[in-house]
């Protein structure tokens, strides 16, 4: 079976997988540089964590074949600086720009001030393309970590979009629930419709039919009756950045099935890579949560729904609290309990 690959670089130019065209159609749209790369980020092209982190990679290794002899540092902080702009709560896209930072620092430190920007441009497009392979493969390794909670699970619920999608590939709560099912583990999987960017129904349900995994989709408003038939046993989510104490950012909407998900006694599992981990960020509180635009709601397939006039409430992202959270998944183990001392614990693992 193909792998689904949001991100595609093919002779030194980005093809990113057009989610908002998906499922309808799967079209490549070509990038060439921060500006680009950031609008992309900014309208969803492309999204989840991970995936905006490596895209956000390549956009800036093509900037950098544009970097001036002498004004490497100038030229690199302001791609960087339009490309964290893109979207404010995912921490994978900070981390991605601090670490293409470090790796240019080192090439001016190895050759001095004049170092030449062809040097600088190869060293960071070559950490972009190691940034993609370690993804995927470090989101097979947190599926495998999952896949083990989910041997007893009846059902189990996901929200929003956390699958190859969102990522480099496999996916991380996806990449769980399929690591089980590659395991032979069977389970009625349950995706929410995520309003008001339907990321479950066009993408989560896309995902799961091409990976032959039977998927029953439902609306947001739908879960806590669900809950309450006892036909789910477990919910796994991803995350946009878990702070230091264990508080989840994700999709909005998350929260209240967390909150759901403990009414019922349902195990409520986080899928987070490290570098959706920011252990510089004490608690939620510090979280900046994304603001998006009114039509999202108001609209639907571009379609006015809503009365004419209406005010608009749209953050894109909610805080769980970490005393809602059963586990956290790693790519380096399952952490619960004491989250500050278990997330410190895996980022050092992971990071070496
Ligand atoms: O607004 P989106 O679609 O970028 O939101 C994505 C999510 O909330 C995902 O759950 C999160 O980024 C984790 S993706 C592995």
């Amino acid at each position: 079976m193909a792998e689904v690959r949001p991100i595609v670089w093919k002779g030194g130019k980005l093809f990113l997988l057009d989610q908002r065209k998906l499922p309808a159609r799967e079209t490549l749209l070509e990038l060439s540089g921060a500006r680009d790369t950031a609008k992309a980020i900014k309208d969803m092209a492309v999204r989840g964590a991970p995936a905006i982190g490596v895209t956000a990679a390549f956009g800036l290794a093509m900037e950098a074949t544009h970097f001036r002899a002498g004004r490497i540092r100038e030229d690199l902080a302001k791609a960087a600086a339009t490309l964290e702009a893109a979207r404010p709560t995912a921490v994978n896209l900070k981390w991605a720009l601090v670490r293409l930072h470090g790796v240019a620092e080192d090439v001016l430190r190895e050759y001095g001030e004049d170092a030449s920007p062809r040097r600088v441009a190869a060293a960071i497009r070559r950490e972009a393309q190691a940034m993609m392979t370690k993804d995927i493969e470090v989101n097979r390794r947190l599926g495998g970590h999952g896949a083990k909670l989910l041997s007893r699970a009846s059902g189990v619920l996901t929200h929003c979009n956390a699958g190859a999608l969102a990522t480099a590939g496999y996916g991380t709560a996806l990449g769980v629930i399929r690591s089980a099912w590659e395991s032979g583990t069977r389970f009625g999987v349950y995706a929410t419709e995520t309003r008001p960017y339907l990321q479950g129904a066009r993408l989560t349900s896309w995902e799961l039919t091409k990976l032959q995994i039977p998927v029953t989709l439902l609306t947001d408003g739908m879960v806590g009756h669900l809950f309450g038939t006892g036909r789910v046993s477990a919910v796994v989510v991803g995350t946009d950045r878990t702070a230091a104490n264990g508080d989840v950012a994700n999709k909005i909407g998350t929260y209240q099935i967390a909150v759901l998900a403990r009414r019922h006694n349902i195990d409520f599992y986080v899928a987070a890579p490290t570098s959706s981990i920011d252990l510089d960020c004490r608690d939620g509180s510090a979280i900046p949560i994304e603001q998006r635009g009114s039509e999202e709601v108001t609209h639907v397939a571009g379609r006015r729904m809503a009365a004419e006039g209406v005010q608009v409430f749209n953050p894109a992202f909610d805080v769980t609290p970490a005393e809602l959270v059963t586990a956290i998944i790693t790519e380096a183990g399952v952490v619960s309990g004491d989250y500050r001392q278990g997330l410190a614990r895996a980022v050092k693992k992971a990071r070496g």
